[in-house]
């Protein structure tokens, strides 16, 4: 089966072919440097640039498969959530494409793509799986029993660890998205050379909060500057990469011995980030829970886990209804 995927809930323009579940292209338009700027996504710009992107990054991903719209079995484009405006124009151009094309169209949930992502590694997991899935938009983790039945276990109060990284990146002046250049900083860093807290919420709670630790980050260099001391930037990133990973890790081990589960997945752009995966390489070997974590391309948004993820729905589920709109919370969240 060959399966057309798209993916526009943020600022990524995204296609992908998949045959048979192995990729055959995925393509993807970035709007980096047009965000920086702003130190975040703006919406407005995001969904004009989508609106440029979409039609030739969908024809790259067909040319680099080698193939055409009319070879494609099914459409599968992310329908939420997302920011509002930058899903309706991938969602909008599936349905237009399906409409003219006769082909059927999936819309499938971004979350599921994350949760599924790891599914388009050769090495895969079997279910059941813990899968936490941590981007600038999430923090949850999941129960995943087979493709398409997830359990949300406990999911972010405030800030998801992504938006408290990119954040941070704001107040230290480092670019966005933030993420990999406090990742960058952290490696000549120290992780405890400031305490930052922990925020473990009620005993067994599955839940997240970043919202302390970035207050706390912000008190620590404000501190800092009143007393005209310079900020040590590197150590800074260091223990407060260390206080995100710290807590994302022991939460989703103790999420998998409280269901019984003794794999864990990752998923979501801030599961690239170097120190996190090997925390939980460590922290699994010494629980005896098999560990995966998918290439960094699979891990930030991409069509292919949205082409992926609609296979999976469109066998259960079948195909979307052209009526159906974008929406901006999921019920996976
Ligand atoms: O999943 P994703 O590509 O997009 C959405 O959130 O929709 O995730 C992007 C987020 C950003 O907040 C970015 O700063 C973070 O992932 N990120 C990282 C790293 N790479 C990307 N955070 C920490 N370390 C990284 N290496």
């Amino acid at each position: 089966m060959l399966i057309l995927g798209i993916e526009s809930s943020c600022d990524d323009t995204a296609a992908a072919v998949l045959e048979d579940n192995q990729v055959r292209s995925n393509v993807l338009s970035s709007q980096d440097d047009i965000h920086t700027k702003f130190g975040g996504v703006v919406p407005e710009l995001a969904s004009r640039k989508h609106l440029q992107s979409i039609h030739p990054i969908v024809n790259e991903a067909l040319a680099r498969a080698d193939l055409q719209l009319h070879d494609i079995d099914l459409i599968a484009a992310t329908q939420g959530p997302g920011l509002i405006g930058s899903l309706l124009v991938g969602f909008s151009f599936a349905k237009a494409l399906s409409q003219v094309s006769k082909i059927p169209l999936v819309g499938v949930d971004h979350m599921a793509g994350h949760i599924l992502s790891i599914l388009l590694e050769e090495n895969k997991p079997s279910f059941p799986y813990i899968a936490l899935v941590v981007s600038g938009g999430t923090s949850s983790i999941y129960l995943a029993e087979d493709a398409t039945t997830f359990t949300l276990l406990g999911r972010t109060r405030d800030d998801a660890a992504g938006e408290a990284f990119d954040k941070i990146a704001k107040l230290l002046h480092l670019p966005y998205p933030g993420g990999p250049h406090i990742a960058r900083k952290a490696e000549t860093g120290n992780p405890s050379a400031i305490t930052f807290p922990r925020a473990w919420l009620e005993k067994e709670s599955l839940d997240f909060s970043f919202s302390g630790l970035k207050t706390s980050v912000m008190n620590h260099c404000n501190r800092q500057k009143q007393q005209n001391i310079k900020l040590e930037i590197e150590d800074i990133c260091s223990s407060f990469q260390e206080a995100i990973v710290d807590v994302l890790c022991k939460k989703t081990i103790m999420a998998a011995k409280q269901h019984g589960v003794n794999t864990i997945v990752l998923g979501g752009g801030v599961s690239s980030n170097n120190r996190l995966r090997e925390l939980f390489r460590e922290k699994c070997k010494n629980a005896n829970i098999s560990f995966f974590v998918p290439r960094s391309q699979y891990c930030t948004d991409n069509a292919a886990m949205i082409a992926h993820a609609g296979y999976h729905h469109y066998k259960v589920f079948g195909k979307t209804s052209l009526n159906q709109d974008v929406y901006s919370r999921s019920q996976l969240c």
